[in-house]
């Protein structure tokens, strides 16, 4: 069996309340090194140890998520999936070095995440995150020479050829108010891209996409990560997409966000959705997201 096999195999079905899995953390209270890997399985590449997340106004804490535990290997399609509240964009912006924790640890190819860097791209569902005073070329290449990445030629060269992976040459010298919501999510998948970032992370990107777009921006998605393997943190409240775009799904209770239980994806493709056992499969993970859960965290003030 693969490791990439026996991995996907110990991530089948691994609720929090199941017998911890090999490569789950038996003390959590020691991070002062990453835990090694057990013989055969290649180090997490993302770690997530007991992150709580919270929110400080004056008149109140809210708690976002609660110890969360998720371990993302290299080239994963990790996808976050929970009902709406449950903390998935906080999770994503901890991760993207923007929301520090309040407990846990958030560790990147061993190293603890202390803030925002090129090594972690975030690409939102909002159509508007790209300047509109640049050109789809421009905006592909800018985060390449703003954070030292390439130099002008070699930051314009790549950004040719992101642009070229998500079809958009011709539109290289648009702006972006002559595209559609569509294109314009492409080309922010680009500028992702360009950076060659660890882990590209995405806040529910197609959500505001009609359905046809949105399958077939899945489907662009799936065939790139097919050409590039990169490694990717994907945050959406659809069951139907979490199965088709992930190999693992977390599934999160409702507030504050928990891991419910984990489980393993990669058996489905666009072409199975409408199938007996993707159906099934639906069912399953919806009957899981709601079913009764632990008694709600309050955050101590
Ligand atoms: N800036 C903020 N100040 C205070 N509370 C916030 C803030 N942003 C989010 N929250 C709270 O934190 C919790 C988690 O919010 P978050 O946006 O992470 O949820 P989500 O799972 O991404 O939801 P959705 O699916 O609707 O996008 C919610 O209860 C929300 O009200
Ligand atoms: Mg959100």
């Amino acid at each position: 069996m693969s490791l990439v096999a026996t991995r996907e195999r110990l991530a089948v079905d691994r609720r929090p309340d199941a017998p911890p899995a090999p490569q789950a953390r038996a003390d959590r209270t020691d991070r002062s090194a990453a835990p090694p890997a057990p013989a055969g399985l290649p180090a997490p590449l993302l770690q997530i140890s007991g992150v709580s997340l919270e929110y400080r106004t004056r008149e109140r804490v809210v708690r976002a998520t609660h110890r969360i535990d998720l371990d993302v290997y290299a080239a994963d399609r990790f996808v976050l999936l929970g009902p709406s509240g449950c903390g998935k964009s906080t999770l994503l912006k901890a991760v993207a070095g923007f929301h520090p924790p309040v407990e846990g640890e958030i560790r990147l190819g061993g190293e603890t995440v202390r803030g925002p860097g090129p090594d972690r791209i975030v690409v939102f569902q909002e159509f508007d995150q790209l300047p509109p005073w640049k050109t789809v070329a421009q905006n592909v290449a800018f985060p390449l020479r703003a954070a030292g990445l390439a130099g002008r030629r070699e930051a314009e060269a790549r950004a040719r050829h992101y642009i070229d992976k998500v079809g958009l040459t011709a539109f290289a010298d648009s702006y972006p108010h002559q595209l559609s919501g569509g294109m314009k999510q492409r080309v922010a998948i680009a500028r992702a891209l360009a950076t060659q970032p660890k882990v590209l992370l995405m806040d529910e990107p197609f959500a505001a996409l009609d359905a046809l777009t949105r399958r077939k921006m899945q489907e662009e998605l799936l065939a790139l990560w097919e050409e590039v393997r990169f490694t990717l943190l994907f945050v959406t409240h659809s069951i139907e997409e979490a199965l088709v775009v992930g190999n693992r799904v977390a599934l999160l209770s409702p507030h504050p966000g928990r891991v419910r239980s984990e489980v393993n994806s990669h058996a489905f493709t666009l072409s199975d959705i409408g199938s007996r056992d993707f159906q099934a499969a639906v069912q399953r993970l919806h009957g899981r997201l709601f079913e009764a859960g632990p008694e709600p965290v309050t955050a101590a003030r």
